[in-house]
């Protein structure tokens, strides 16, 4: 699944001002888990910020950064009556899982001593880890709000603590700006890392400061990261047909898994021959083939295709002038099978 992207509309720990506006925009640029914090805007304008990401289908956070835990524990109730999905941070845990309990909102508090706003993250890292093991054997805690960057320790080094000895998702928050830093975060076992400030202020590497370019841009590092970009395109039978003219010459035009898929040109008939462990699939894209069995013939049209079992003796022929067929086997298969014809293929070009 990889790490996950959360873009909170906050600057400097506080919802902003304009952050209707900003949800458009990151509901427009395909993002799927939006926050926003305790602190800077009246809880109506929080209500209607929750329904919409919910109604925009993205998950929706609220990060608790009050921390006396009078403010902390008004928070968690407008966290409720809001109805949002994920709460994160606080530090009053004993104080804010009564109220949480039975309302379906997952949990996911700061570990270790928070001081200050904004806030910093004190301790040294095996006191972080500890205060971070005690709160995850909580049944009301889902996971942690670390706010990693906020340390004064070796923040890879604490963050790969965290999440070695937890067994539940971690999220990173606060100051990560930069594909290099969210590397860092994926590969300390985080579930997913907070982005804000960065991305409202333009301060992301993109090709530009406007912030639906900082959130697509910020998306396809995090696919990226999490080797979600397929290198493959579409191909298209017809022009990739038209790249060889050789007949019994298969050409590889992809793999799956162990399985080549080939194109081949058939012209007349070929060898009776069979694979000893191979099953082959024969696609007809253009023109008719027959497929010849000790028992029976089969035709095969265009837009059909048949499956011939290992071990079983056929022969292909080109019915009616040439035939172009997509074939589908092991990458092993050798085009004349066990027999001895000039026609076999080892080494085949890629088209
Ligand atoms: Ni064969």
């Amino acid at each position: 699944m990889g790490v996950r992207f959360i873009f909170m509309l906050t600057r400097n720990d506080k919802t902003v001002e304009d952050a209707e506006q900003h949800l458009a925009t990151s509901l427009a640029a395909g993002v799927h888990h939006i926050g926003f914090k305790d602190i800077g805007l009246p809880f109506e304008r929080l209500q209607k910020l929750n329904d919409a990401i919910k109604a925009g289908g993205a998950t929706s956070y609220l990060e608790v950064v009050s921390l006396d835990k009078e403010s902390e524990m008004t928070s968690a109730k407008a966290a409720v009556d809001i109805g949002v999905d994920i709460l994160l941070g606080g530090t009053n845990v004993e104080a804010v899982l009564p109220i949480l309990e039975g309302s379906g909102i997952q949990y996911y508090p700061f570990p270790g001593r928070i001081e200050g706003h904004p806030s910093v993250l004190a301790g040294s890292i095996d006191e972080i880890v500890r205060s971070a093991q005690e709160l995850v054997s909580l049944d009301g805690v889902h996971g942690l709000d670390l706010l990693a960057y906020r340390s004064s320790e070796n923040v890879t080094g604490l963050m790969a603590a965290v999440c070695s000895a937890v067994d539940k998702p971690v999220i990173m928050a606060g100051s990560i700006g930069s594909p290099e830093r969210i590397e860092i975060v994926r590969r300390s076992g985080a579930a997913g890392f907070t982005i804000g400030t960065a991305a409202l202020d333009g301060d992301y590497p993109a090709d530009s400061p406007e912030l639906e370019e900082q959130l697509r841009c910020i998306q396809k590092d995090v696919a990226g990261v999490n080797k979600h970009i397929s290198p493959y395109g579409v191909k298209n039978l017809d022009q990739s047909f038209a790249k060889f003219s050789e007949f019994w010459s298969p050409r590889i035009a992809g793999r799956v898994n162990d399985m080549h898929i080939k194109l081949a040109k058939f012209d007349g008939e070929f060898v009776w021959h069979y694979h000893e462990i191979e099953d082959e699939l024969f696609f007809v894209h253009r023109g008719k083939l027959l497929m010849k069995f000790r028992d029976r013939d089969e035709i095969v049209n265009e837009g059909e295709f048949i499956i011939v079992p290992h071990g079983v003796e056929h022969c292909p022929v080109a019915l009616e002038g040439p035939c172009e067929v997509m074939l589908l086997e092991p990458a092993t298969t050798v085009n004349t099978g066990n027999a001895d014809d000039d026609r076999r293929v080892v080494d085949l070009a890629q088209v």
